[in-house]
Formats: structure tokens, sequence, C-alpha cells
């Protein structure tokens, strides 16, 4: 059962909105990748785990994947403003053609440091392809690939959590309001 505790308020995404923008994303990429190798794709964990997994499989595009893990919020919903690494890379990324996989973008602290970091290594290309962003994002940082524009809500699904749960529905539901504002 997608919610037996009762802790979501509606449906913002419906599993097959989400399936054909991730499709659609994919061709876009296999397009403007098509004269490339090979593509470096890096999933930050946990979040972006299903959308990677779904991007990938419908690229066209040789590719391999590696993951990064940085701090989240704990069991709030309100940014430090700080990242940190908690896993990183397997392998050096220079001369790589480098795309960074993201769940959402929120304050757009965490991929604004990792665009910093992550150029500092000297990749050929770095773009960053992210599945949603919040209306209210103050920093922009440049998203070469976005999935959809969200109110500032808090969701969860589609590798989304709240306290490390709800990740693994198929769709993406606004988590009632006393849940997350506590
Ligand atoms: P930012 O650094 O404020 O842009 O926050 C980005 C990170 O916060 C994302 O990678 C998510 O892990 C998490 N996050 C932000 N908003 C949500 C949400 O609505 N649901 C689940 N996770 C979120
Ligand atoms: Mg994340």
């Amino acid at each position: 059962m997608a919610d037996p505790r009762g802790d979501l308020e509606r449906t913002i995404l419906t599993e097959d909105e989400i399936q054909n923008r991730v499709r659609e994303m994919a061709d876009q990429i296999s397009t403007e990748f098509s004269d490339v190798d090979e593509l470096y794709l890096i999933g930050i964990l946990k979040g972006a785990f299903i959308f990677l997994a779904d991007l990938a499989r419908c690229l066209r595009v040789f590719h391999k994947v590696d993951f990064m893990a940085l701090s989240s919020y704990g069991m709030t919903a309100e940014s430090t403003g700080e990242v940190r690494i908690i896993m990183d890379l397997r392998e050096p990324i220079e001369d790589k053609h480098v795309i960074i996989v993201e769940d959402i973008v929120d304050s757009g602290n965490t991929l604004n440091y990792l665009q910093r970091l992550l150029k500092g290594r000297r990749p050929a290309t770095l773009k960053s392809c992210v599945l949603l962003r919040k209306e209210h994002n103050s920093l922009d940082a440049p998203l070469d690939y976005l999935g959809f524009e969200i109110p500032n809500i808090w969701v969860v699904g589609y590798g989304l959590d709240f306290a490390d749960t709800y990740r693994t529905l198929p769709f993406i539901a606004e988590l009632k309001k006393e849940i997350y504002q506590k």
C-alpha cells in the first residue's frame, strides 16, 4: 500500500508523467552527446537513485554510472546551507563528459557546491540533469536538463524522501504540511 499512514496530501506527478518526461530528457541527452565516446553519469545519493536508473536505461549513448553521497537535511525540511561529502566518486573525472544527476533543487546550495567541486577536477564537460526544481529556487545554479518545476512544497516518492521514508513510491506526492512544518 502506497500510503499506509495517510501522510500524503495529493499527487503532484503521476508515474506516467514522470516516465514520459524522463524518456524525453534521455532523448535530449542522447542527441546532444551522440558524438562522444562515453558519458559519465554521477548520481547523487540517495535521492537520485531511481531517476538515474530510469534515465540511464533510456540513454542511447555509451555511459558509465558512479555515485556521490552528500549530507542531507536529516529529520527536518530545512536546508542548513552546509554541504558535506559522505561518499566520493570511485574514479577521477578529468577529461570526462560528466552529467550530474540530481533529484531536486530547492535552495540550490547542494548543486552549486557540487558544480564548483567537480569543475575543479577538470572534466571535459560538466552538465546538470535535475528532475525537479522548486519555483522559489534562489541560487540559480545552471541546469542543463530540467524535468519539472514544482511549487515550494515538500515532495516524496520516485527517490525523494522525508526522513528516509516514501522513496520507493512510483509517483511524486506532496507530504501533508503538518508533517514537515513542525
Ligand atoms: P538544496 O541544497 O536546498 O537545493 O536542496 C537539495 C537537496 O535537498 C536535494 O538533493 C534533496 O535531497 C533535498 N530536498 C529538497 N527539497 C526536497 C523535497 O521536497 N523532498 C525531498 N527532498 C528534498
Ligand atoms: Mg538529493
